[in-house]
């Protein structure tokens, strides 16, 4: 395969382009949240057609849902404008995959049972796309041993639940049942949707961020890393099928839906999760911005204010991504440089076990830190430079899994 996005003519990559999908929404409070799904699919570049059930509709309005998708609502099998009133399983026969979101108690019950007495349900039993049930329920309803039968039921048929999370739930009380954020279930579509790509049955090890050495209790040297190209390689291989773990260091970003996240802080904690975890990967992509010093001692209580000035003494950190080894690891490293990256990156690809680098100059303008773009040059261990455009994050990402896929044992 096969990626499931392409880049488009704004520059910016739509994983979803040209995926068609079927959003059902039940009569739950959460049915707000996914008026935010229905536009997050639609921002990835997907076609969303919206079910909503009777009991949705008491929630959130149709004009709702078709101005997110551009798209006629359907609410019932009988209404004159929808898909369904042609051909009552057209869109089930269509579908890349069909999300319910929030799913009720009482719409996890007719799914397990099968039933069909309305447009969601018939479209549920036609479909032959993967089906994602996000719950969203009072937590005593979603802990009732008929609610867990009727979830096993449907897991044991195949289909993939997200969530419900834990939290502050609309009756006023705390526990398990609140509907996965959008966010994440868009990341668990994209990663149902591409299970089968390129990267199927392959680990990828993924660094990403910037590493916090501390200094005393309070402070801190850190870097510029915002995490997002890591991220981006995380989501990418995720979306290609591959079996994805992100080491990621303190960010901003929310954690990818599909992928497993281990926080670090420290280049020593980094380490110490990146080693174990590429023993028996495929790809090792060390995205992380590593701090190359650490102080020489960490002060257990605060540094006092001072006059005049003051010194850290620093020491040079172990460079491990050679020590990163395992019987089929690939490894790809990444060089941050001010000006003429590539060729300041050449003399590091050997020295860390790299196939090949990436190279950006992130005093470039749209390039590098924090930035949604970013501009690379891949370095091969004999020296050659392929420099490519400003591209998109997540574009650059599927760069770089093309390259590393030649190279995949
Ligand atoms: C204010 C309100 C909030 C509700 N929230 C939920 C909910 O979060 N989860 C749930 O399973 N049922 C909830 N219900 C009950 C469902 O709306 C009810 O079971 C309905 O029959 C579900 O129909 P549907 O599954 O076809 O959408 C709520 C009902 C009301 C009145």
């Amino acid at each position: 395969m096969e990626k499931s996005g392409t880049a488009q003519g704004n520059g910016r990559f739509l994983p979803l382009n040209g995926k068609k999908i079927v959003l059902g929404v039940c009569g739950s409070i959460a049915a707000y949240k996914a008026a935010h799904l229905a536009s997050k699919l639609v921002q990835s570049g997907a076609q969303v057609d919206v079910i909503l059930t009777a009991s949705a509709e008491q929630f959130v309005g149709k004009a709702t849902f078709s101005a997110l998708t551009h798209r006629p609502v359907t609410t019932s099998l009988w209404e004159a404008n929808s898909p369904l009133a042609i051909d009552h399983v057209s869109l089930a026969l269509d579908a890349d995959c069909v999300v319910v979101a929030p799913a009720t108690a009482n719409t996890i019950a007719k799914l397990a049972l099968g039933l069909s007495d309305d447009a969601l349900g018939a479209t549920v039993l036609a479909t032959s796309a993967p089906l994602v049930v996000a719950p969203a329920m009072d937590a005593n309803m979603f802990e009732h041993p008929a609610v867990q039968t009727n979830v096993r039921t449907l897991r044991e048929r195949g289909a993939v639940m997200v969530g419900p999370g834990e939290g502050r739930l609309a009756s006023g009380l705390t526990g398990k049942g609140r509907m996965e954020e959008p966010v994440n279930i868009v990341g668990i579509v994209r990663q149902v949707i591409g299970k089968n790509g390129d990267y199927a049955g392959r680990k990828v090890v993924v660094s990403a961020g910037g590493t916090q050495e501390p200094i005393d209790p309070v402070r801190v040297i850190t870097n510029r890393s915002s995490g997002k190209m890591g991220y981006a390689i995380a989501e990418a291989a995720r979306d290609r099928g591959a079996e994805v773990v992100l080491v990621s260091g303190p960010t901003a970003l929310a954690n990818p839906g599909g992928v497993r996240v281990i926080p670090a802080q420290t280049v020593n904690e980094m380490r110490d999760a990146v080693l174990p975890e590429s023993a028996d990967a495929d790809l090792l992509v060390m995205a992380a911005a590593i701090s190359d010093f650490s102080p020489a001692s960490v002060a257990s209580e605060k540094i006092k204010k001072s006059s005049g000035s003051m010194s850290i003494e620093l020491v040079k950190n172990e460079d491990w991504m050679p020590l990163a080894t395992g019987p089929k690891l690939v490894k790809v490293s990444f060089a941050a440089e001010t000006g003429d990256a590539a060729n300041k990156a050449r003399s590091k690809v050997a020295s860390k076990g790299a196939v090949f680098s990436v190279a950006n100059d992130v005093s470039e303008a749209g390039s590098g830190f924090g930035t949604d773009t970013n501009r690379v040059g891949f370095v091969d261990a004999a020296g050659n430079i392929e420099q490519m455009p400003l591209m998109d994050k997540l574009a650059v990402a599927h760069a770089i899994l093309d390259r590393a896929l030649k190279h995949l044992k």
